[in-house]
This record gives structure tokens, sequence and C-alpha cells, in this order.
């Protein structure tokens, strides 16, 4: 998810820059910026879309013979896409230009305390307070490398940071705490970069930063030193073995495996600076705004699409049995049509991935003249339904490229966790557990990932099947739905999602042996129920792969074919199923040798009605 590019040394510093920028235009991003610095004074453009924008901007500048030159193409997490939070942002004197990835959490406190020494911002950014920390430091620090690292010690967060003063044009500073960066090792040259792929053309000699180090970059020279540990690091550069699709993906052979494996971090992230357990609270800073207004919902509406539309009713659930307040989950495609009484003490709540579909745009219009609060949850920052809404909570799981919708899902479960929690006002005795279980769910969804190999071989077990049932009760229904459309969406087979006890109100009369079922019978108050579900299809010679908690031994005793969950709350086992689910169906649609990426007929963002 967006990129850095640098250079130091010779010249066409700019070109490179661009170049690198574009090539990193895969990790998906929404704006973008190059400073440089020509005969002492830094010269900076930036622009919302294209990278091409860019470079035809500063062709018209008729900048060449630049020496040192920082990029960035920006994944927005705080700031809608604009020229304003496009970076290189800078300090007031513009002497000092920074470049960001990743979050600054502590960025509230450290904007208010420079606020209040006269700082002032242009932007909406956490990155923007890099530079005036510096800028701050640098009154006190001998040298600017001294005040670079100063700021980087008091900076909280996830991030790669590369940063330049007018004053040094031969020095590149950069830092790295858990977003990647690399240094390209030319003759009289330095490069820098995301990852590899911006630099692959001009050096295959490299060397990949560490958490927690901090370079100063010269023409000809790198010093490279560890903060934390207060020494110096001596690192040999490697030689890069590299292709540019391989580079997009890392390991992965397309964006969908790679997508579900991120789902530990996006759940760390849509947590992160949020749950609180120490403080004992779930901090929303999106509601802030509104949380005078929400004391008096008395209902919400959700209205989504697709997986957004599952995710929200997976949220019902969570929102009545955590916070008490009723909910009702409506297909945007439906709600639009409906002639339905709205009381002012209703919230809608839009959730979307992309923030652009058309059905749910519609459907927050319609309500435009009711008055009444709007609230979203979407992952991309500044997209149209995150500027429509009053008020809402971002997932910040990074772009999601493939089609089939598999972070986004876990990311917008997990928030409406926290909103759930959140409207409890710790008045649940599942406020703390819950907060406990999120906090260790990524190491659970990484324990699935280790039995990989059996969904793998069940997937291939039931490929050719033309049919597949998904049932499942209370948290298990959604899941069995969302199962669905995630088998029929890449594998092309006829997959429906039911309730588990609407088996004997007609579905049971489709099960034959040539008719799967996929059923979610995971511990619980309802496990027995489900248990006879699958007991009636398989007296109907009907084959059963089940969804089971670990350590369960019942539900083996009548699945043909198991597949295990860790254990985890009722209310948490959505996350965990989906990654089976989502796998189960990346395996079977691979096998059938379908581009998951691009399922036929689908786009990925449906922007029309
Ligand atoms: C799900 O895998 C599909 N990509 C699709 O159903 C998607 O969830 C739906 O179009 C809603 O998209 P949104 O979340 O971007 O609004
Ligand atoms: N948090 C920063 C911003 O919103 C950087 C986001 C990114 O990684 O592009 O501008």
């Amino acid at each position: 998810m967006c990129g850095i590019v640098g250079y130091i040394g010779k010249t066409k510093a700019v070109d490179f820059v661009v170049d690198g920028l574009q090539s990193l235009e895969y990790r998906g991003y929404d704006s973008a910026g190059v400073s440089t610095i020509i005969d002492g004074q830094a010269v900076t453009t930036k622009q919302v879309g294209r990278v091409d924008a860019l470079r035809v901007e500063l062709e018209s500048l008729s900048i060449n013979k630049t020496a040192v030159a920082v990029g960035h193409t920006r994944w927005a997490t705080h700031g809608i896409p604009s020229v304003n939070n496009a970076h290189p942002h800078f300090n007031s004197d513009k002497t000092i230009f920074v470049v960001h990835n990743g979050i600054i959490e502590n960025y509230q406190e450290l904007r208010t305390m420079l606020q209040s020494k006269g700082y002032s911002f242009v932007s909406e950014t956490d990155t923007e307070v890099i530079p005036h920390l510096i800028d701050l430091n640098l009154k006190t620090e001998k040298s600017f490398q001294k005040a670079f690292e100063k700021t980087i010690e008091e900076l909280d967060g996830a991030y790669a940071i590369s940063a330049l003063h007018v004053s040094e044009p031969d020095s590149l500073y950069v830092a790295r705490l858990s977003s990647p960066l690399v240094i390209g090792v030319g003759d009289g040259e330095h490069f820098l970069a995301s990852d590899a792929t911006a630099i692959m053309d001009r050096t295959k000699k490299v060397i990949y930063l560490d958490d927690y180090e901090v370079a100063h970059i010269t023409p000809d020279g790198l010093k490279i030193h560890n903060i934390r540990d207060a020494v110096q690091v001596q690192k040999e550069a490697e030689l890069l073995d590299y292709d540019a699709e391989k580079a997009a993906l890392g390991d992965y052979p397309n964006f969908m495996l790679k997508e579900i494996h991120e789902a530990p971090q996006t759940i760390q992230s849509a947590i992160r600076g949020r749950i609180k357990p120490e403080a004992n609270t779930v901090k929303l800073g999106g509601l802030d705004n509104v949380m005078e207004q929400l004391q008096f919902i008395d209902r919400i509406v959700i209205v989504a699409c697709g997986t957004s539309y599952y995710a929200g009713l997976v949220g019902e659930y969570l929102i009545e049995e955590i916070a008490g307040i009723p909910v009702e989950v409506q297909l945007a495609s439906e709600f639009k049509y409906r002639n339905e009484p709205f009381s002012r003490s209703t919230a809608l709540l839009a959730i979307s991935q992309s923030g652009e579909t058309a059905d749910t745009i519609a459907a927050l219009k319609k309500v435009e003249s009711y008055g009444v609060l709007r609230l979203g949850i979407v992952n991309a920052v500044g997209s149209t339904i995150a500027r429509m809404t009053d008020a809402g909570v971002y997932c910040h799981a990074g772009p999601e490229q493939s089609v089939a919708s598999t972070k986004a899902f876990i990311a917008q479960v997990t928030v409406l966790t926290e909103i759930a929690l959140n409207l409890s006002e710790g008045r649940t005795p599942l406020y703390k557990p819950l907060m406990k279980e999120l906090q260790a769910l990524p190491d659970k969804v990484k324990q699935i990932f280790e039995s990989d190999g059996d969904i793998e071989k069940l997937a291939h077990k039931y490929k050719d099947y033309v049919d597949f049932l998904f049932i499942g009760r209370k948290y298990g229904y959604p899941c069995a739905l969302e199962g669905a459309l995630k088998l029929k969406e890449i594998s092309y087979i006829h997959a429906e999602g039911y309730s588990a006890g609407e088996m004997k109100h007609g579905p049971l009369a489709m099960i034959d042996k040539q008719f799967p079922t996929f059923a979610i019978a995971t511990d619980g108050e309802l496990l027995e129920k489900t248990v006879s579900n699958i007991e009636e299809i398989r007296a109907r010679k009907g084959k059963v792969v089940a969804i089971a908690t670990q350590g369960n031994k019942s539900v083996a005793k009548v699945a043909g074919d198991v597949i295990y969950i860790p254990e985890t709350l009722e209310q948490t086992q959505p996350l965990l199923i989906a990654i089976v689910m989502q796998l189960f169906s990346y395996h079977v649609a691979m096998a059938k040798g379908h581009n998951v990426d691009r399922p036929r007929n689908l786009a990925k963002s449906v922007t029309v009605e």
C-alpha cells in the first residue's frame, strides 16, 4: 500500500523518482508528490490521481539537473485524498520535506503540543507532525541528523520515513519501523524505495533496512544505526533477485491469496489505537463528533451490498447482543426503493470497502432529506461514501485489489465489533473478554493458515460439484451467506447460503449425493441443532463439510469432512470461519484454473446501479 521513492547522487533525481512511483502504482494509491532541491530552494509538486499527472506538471517546470529528490504515492489513512494531504509534507519555512508510509498513532498529542508552540498545519494528515517536530527539535539539537533521530524516537506507530533539508542537498535521512524500505547502492549515487521494483533497473545491489534502523544517505556514503539499541549497524549489499510482477505480489501467486493472508495485520490495523484494554476503553475517533447524537439512537439500519452486506448481518447480531440497540440490515439496492417510516432516532450505517458502490451511495442520498444520522464503515479514505456520511470508522485494511472481498470483510466485522463495544459504553459482560479476544485473534488466524493444506485437499475433493449449500445458525448464518458468495463469485459454482433452521422448510429436498453442504457447526448453544441438520443431510446421502471448533468430538462423528478453527468467543467466530471459507473457495477456483483476482463478469467496485 502506497510507496516511497528517493534518489541522491548525480542527476535526474526527479525523473528517477517519478519513474519509481509509477512502478509502485500496483500498490494502490490515491495521490502522489515529489520534492527536490534546486539552487538551495525546495520545489514540491503534488497531484491527486495518476502519477502521470505529476510527471506532466514536473515537465512543465522543466526541472533537470536535480541531484536529490523524494517522492510518495499515498493510500490515505488520515485526511481525504487531496493536494494538501498528499506527501511530501513540510515545515512552515519549507526547509524540511518528509514522506511517510504507515500511521503515526500519537499524532493527535504531537499535533496539539506543536500547535501550542505556535506551529500551524495545512493538512489533516498524521504525517504532517513529522516535519514540524523535526523543526522544533532542530532548535535544540546540534544537527539535522540528531533532530531527525530525536523526532523518530518520539513517534509511536508504524512507519517508513524519508526526509530532506534544503541546507543539506547531499543528504537523505530515512527511518523504518514496520513499513519496508530498501536502499539501492550505485556508483556515486543511492536509490531508496518501499520495494525493489522501483530501483531494480538502476542497481541490483540492495540493502534492506530493519525495524528501528535510521540511515543517513549521501551520494557515496551510507551510515545506519539502530536507535533502539543505540548501535551502529554494518550491512553488506546483497544482490537483487527480482522480477516486477513478483514484486507486486511478494511471494503470493495472486492478490486474493495475499489479501487473505493479510488478515492478521488487518485485524491489528483495525484495532490499533482503538482497543485500549489498559484504559478499559474502545476509542473510535471517527465517531467523536457524533457521540452526543448516538445517545438518542434507538435503531440502526445498515445498508450495504455483497460481502459488505453479509458483514452487516454479523454486525446486526453483534450490536443487538452487545449494545442492546435494534438493528435491521438491508440490501442497499432494495433499501432505496422501500417506502419505510424512518424516525429521527434511527441511524443509517453504510458499509463499503470501495466507498464508491452506486447502490450504497443511492441509499445514503435517499435519506439526505430525512435529517437522520448517517454513519459509514469504509476502507477507502476520502471516498464518496466516506464524504457523504456524518461520521464513521475507517477499516485501515489498505487497498484490496482482488475482486473477491476478503480482508475487507475481516476489517468490517472487526470494526462492527468495536462499534458495538463503543455503543455499549462498557455495560456488557462481553466488554473486556471481547477486547482481549480481538487482540488474540491475529495469532488464531495464523493457526488456520497452518491447516491450509487440509483445506486445499478438501477443495480438490469437492471442486467438481455443480451445486453447494452453505448453512449456519445465528453468527454462523451470515457466514454461510458470505461463504456461498465467495464460492460462487470465483469458482462459478451455484452455491446457496441458508439458515440451518430452514432446512426442513425446503432446502432439504435438494439434497442428494450430488449436492454437498458446507455446515458451520462451531461451538455454541445451537451446536446440537446443527449437528441434527448434518445427520438429516447425511441420512439422504448428502455429503457434508463442517467447520467445527478445535477439540470438539461430536461434529466429526456425523460430518464426512471437518475443518477446525481455534477456540474463540461466539461473537468472534465469524472472523475465523470467514478465513476457512475464503481459503476453501480460493483453492476450488484455483483447481478449476480460474483467475481469482479477476473473476468473469465482475468488477471490483460496482459504481453503476
Ligand atoms: C464481494 O467479494 C464482491 N466483491 C462484492 O459483493 C462487493 O462486496 C460488493 O460489490 C460491495 O462492494 P463495496 O464493499 O465496495 O461497497
Ligand atoms: N498516514 C499517512 C497519510 O494518511 C500515510 C498513509 C500512507 O501510508 O500512504 O497520509
